[in-house]
């Protein structure tokens, strides 16, 4: 069974029905304007921040499903009303269909031979969305109808906005001036923000109140105003303020009307926040509704957008023979690695966008899916993240985007953190070759009087983990590494705790053997980067301290066939055969031979062998085996989830991709390729019924063999299974890595192969690589000709002339 299909030419999902098995979202907007949407127009805006500047409201977890909130458009037809994006009104529609794409959703609904298109986006440099509605006549005798719009606003702090009715439903403050509808609660005092909505042409009428649109009772499904086609002209005044614009519509046989509606955000200085008393300055709105004032304006933004896209997506191109590999690299796994570096884990259908800001490790995971998109937000974002890093090289495990500062309530204490960073500023700089940013005299703390380099926060970030080893010499893991369940410091009896946040053990025993793997994988880079950019004695020195750890691994850290995971708080092994349940773990394995360990001798092989045999299922693999089907209270969350789910036993994708990568390190590129198609959403359109999550972006989570819900996702959009999978596929299997001084080219494909092409674009250069494999091999380069000459290495020498380059690889 399909829901619709892609539309690769136009960079597009498309959606044929309205019952998709959940809603199937996007975003919209690239910088610092956001919003979600849904496949019936569900889902909410803010500005930077989800939880400190919403602009519209939205419930979570409603009944029905997505019907918490949206900008919605009703129409009014002769009694009969229905809503062209189908929600809220939820009437059977002759045609319906919605049209994901770069930052724009289009939906088109036709009923009674009105059809209406409604294309949703947030324009380039513009704190607003734009919504370009179209309604045309397909019948053959006039029509007269009614066009409502609606949106409701969020009194701006969504957490706040939920929980303090006592203040809230008297707070709320709107103006109105011609169409449009202004919301300024709170801008009497503290707030010099405020919000509007507005169309670009004359209303019949207007409502701001939200009951008097409704009905006390009624829901946005049944709104009594448009059920007698008349708006209310309601001034709200405490209560729940929305904005809605109805606009009586004539419409000969054929014709078309076009309008444009604007949902904008300002922010004023102080000095400039008042026209007159009580009165808002509305100059930024006019400028904003200016831009905007015709449906032709609308058109030149919307090219604007999907131009500026095509160019970024241009920076990394395939063409091989896989249709569903190449709309992966080329469309959809660079746009979800966008939507995750814009939002870390805040918003989606599944994180409330009040839990989470930015997570330290994962944006800095993120970063290496993103980074040769926009290289200098990366390098921005580096420095946000670094500034919240803490004097010990520790961090701050997540901050607030609007505040950039670290995050009290959940602190720190997470021993992977550190290293994470390391990742990403290596990655940057073999992307763009900046070694400068080293140097960047960059905050600890965000205390600018503690400030030292960017080299210096690496530093501290390496010696955060030599500094913290445990009694096997192997890396202490704190509250948590990167799996955030596995609390070995915890032993929470108390329920409601937290155990990402509660610790009742001193944390001096329990080792992470993923953190150790970490450390051998990206140290290695870190002692490069050290060498690279002439601080030689440092090199030297986490050279050292890397072959110690690699030593305390193969000493302590392999358990005849495969990696342990760690040693709990009791100094006994986890992941080991020896236990009664989870004797093996995904992560560790991935990691330690990510980074080496294990490739000489076979034990690499033989850990790989045993992830096929104990973690491979049809639909990926499972984090860990057997599940875990009772409470260990030394282990902690992992061991709440049912069996199969998340952390215990579930397929996470994010770590899927470090088996694929092993694998690649290894040799066995079809293995490495098999994993990637398992989990990669073009693969599981397929299976939608029973995935039921979005087939164009990874979800973080999809049910494992030991659960009832086998094979369904959740959490899909926000994950670092984003970045992970587009380095696995891009760098790992295709085998064209960024490096210092040129792109590393080292495939690791499936035998049957022949051939594929990869054009990246680097630091102003193109490479246009076309890889050969007359011989059927998965790995080796045998010849590397750049412009018909034949290379010294298998790096393509850095040109840095701004020109195209031909490069022929031959494998063998
Ligand atoms: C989830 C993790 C998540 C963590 C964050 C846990 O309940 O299982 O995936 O990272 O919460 O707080
Ligand atoms: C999701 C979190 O965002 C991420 O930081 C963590 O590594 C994974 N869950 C695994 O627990």
């Amino acid at each position: 069974m399909q829901y619709g299909y892609f539309d690769d030419a136009r960079k597009e999902y498309v959606i044929t029905t309205e019952s998709t098995p959940y809603p199937w979202i996007n975003y919209l907007g690239t910088q610092d304007y956001f919003s979600l949407i849904s496949n019936t127009g569900g889902g909410y805006s803010f500005y930077k921040d989800a939880k400190l500047r919403r602009i519209t409201r939205f419930r979570y977890n409603n009944v029905p499903l997505d019907l918490g909130g949206g900008r919605y458009y009703y129409i009014y037809d002769d009694k009969d009303v229905w809503s062209p994006g189908f929600a809220p009104v939820k009437k059977k529609l002759d045609r319906y269909e919605c049209r994901h794409g770069m930052g724009y959703t289009k939906i088109t609904g036709s009923r009674n031979n009105i059809e209406t298109e409604i294309t949703f986006f947030v324009p380039i440099d513009f704190n607003g969305e734009v919504h370009k509605v179209v309604v045309k006549n397909m019948g053959d005798s006039d029509k007269n109808i009614t066009l409502f719009s609606f949106v409701e606003w969020c009194l701006w702090n969504a957490q706040d906005d939920q929980t303090n009715f006592q203040r809230n439903f008297n707070t709320g403050e709107v103006e109105i001036e011609g169409a449009t509808i202004y919301h300024k609660t709170e801008y009497k005092e503290r707030r010099n923000h405020y919000a509007f909505f507005s169309v670009n042409a004359p209303v019949t009428g207007f409502d701001s109140d939200r009951e008097s649109f409704l009905g006390t009772y009624n829901g946005f499904d049944n709104p009594e105003a448009v059920l007698e086609g008349k708006s209310r002209n309601s001034v709200a005044d405490g209560w729940s303020p929305i904005a809605s614009h109805s606009l009586d519509i004539s419409l000969k046989p054929g014709e078309t009307k076009e309008l444009v509606f604007i949902l904008g955000y300002v922010e004023n200085a102080l000095e400039d926040k008042w026209e007159s008393k009580n009165v808002i300055n509305k100059t930024k709105a006019h400028k904003m509704l200016e831009e905007f004032s015709t449906a032709e304006k609308a058109d030149k933004a919307l090219k604007r957008l999907t131009d500026y896209w095509d160019d970024l997506l241009s920076r990394y191109t395939l063409v091989s023979g896989e249709d569903k590999l190449n709309r992966m690299v080329n469309i959809w796994n660079q746009y979800q690695c966008m939507v995750t570096f814009n939002l870390s884990r805040s918003a989606s259908y599944f994180e409330s966008g009040i839990g989470r800001g930015m997570g330290f490790r994962d944006s800095n995971q993120d970063l290496l899916g993103f980074l040769h998109q926009i290289p200098d937000r990366a390098r921005e974002r580096i420095i946000d993240l670094a500034s919240t890093q803490l004097e010990d090289g520790g961090a701050y495990h997540q901050y607030q985007p609007l505040t950039k500062r670290g995050n009290d309530e959940i602190g720190g204490n997470f021993n992977d953190d550190p290293l994470w960073l390391i990742l990403a500023v290596v990655a940057y700089v073999k992307e763009t070759g900046d070694y400068s940013i080293l140097k960047v005299s960059t905050p600890f703390d965000n205390d600018e009087s503690k400030a030292a380099s960017l080299a210096e926060h690496l530093k501290r970030s390496f010696d955060h983990v030599i500094n913290n080893l445990g009694p096997h010499r192997l890396p202490l893991i704190g509250r948590a590494d990167w799996n955030d369940c596995l609390n070995l410091n915890c032993f929470s009896m108390e329920p409601g705790e937290s155990f990402q946040t509660s610790t009742s053990k001193d944390g001096r025993v329990a080792e992470s053997v993923m953190i150790a793997g970490m450390f051998v994988y990206i140290g290695k880079e870190y002692a490069e980067l050290m060498k690279k950019s002439g601080s030689v004695e440092e090199s030297i020195r986490a050279e050292k301290e890397i072959s110690r750890m690699e030593k305390a691994v193969m000493e302590y850290g392999y358990d005849g066939e495969w990696f342990l995971r760690a040693y709990d708080d009791f100094g006994k092994k986890v992941g080991s055969k020896e236990c009664e349940e989870g004797k093996i773990f995904i992560e560790s394995q991935g990691l330690c031979i990510m980074g080496g360990l294990g490739l000489s001798d076979g034990k690499a092989i033989q850990a790989l062998d045993a992830v096929e045999e104990r973690l491979g299922t049809k639909y990926g693999l499972v984090l860990n085996n057997p599940a875990f089907t009772k409470y260990y209270v030394e282990y902690g969350e992992i061991s709440t989830y049912p069996a199969g789910y998340k952390e215990n036993a579930g397929i996470f994708c994010h770590n899927n991709a470090w088996i694929m990568c092993a694998e690649a390190v290894a040799g066995r590129g079809d293995k490495a390729f098999d994993y990637y198609t398992r989990i990669a959403p073009a693969y599981t359109e397929e299976y939608s019924e029973i995935h039921r999550m979005e087939p164009y972006v990874y979800s973080q989570m999809v049910a494992g063999k030991d659960a009832k819900r086998f094979g369904e996702a959740k959490n899909s959009w926000l994950t670092g299974t984003a970045s992970w999978n587009f380095v696995a596929i891009t760098q790992y299997i295709l085998g064209i890595k960024p490096d210092y001084d040129g792109i590393l080219v080292d495939p690791a494909i499936p035998k049957a192969w022949d051939t594929y092409q990869v054009t990246r674009r680097f630091r102003g250069d193109t490479y246009k690589i076309t890889v050969k494999n007359p011989e059927h091999v998965s790995k080796g380069v045998k010849s590397l000709l750049v412009d018909g000459k034949e290379a010294a290495s298998a790096v393509i020498p850095y040109a840095g002339d701004g020109k195209v380059h031909e490069v022929t690889v031959t494998m063998g």
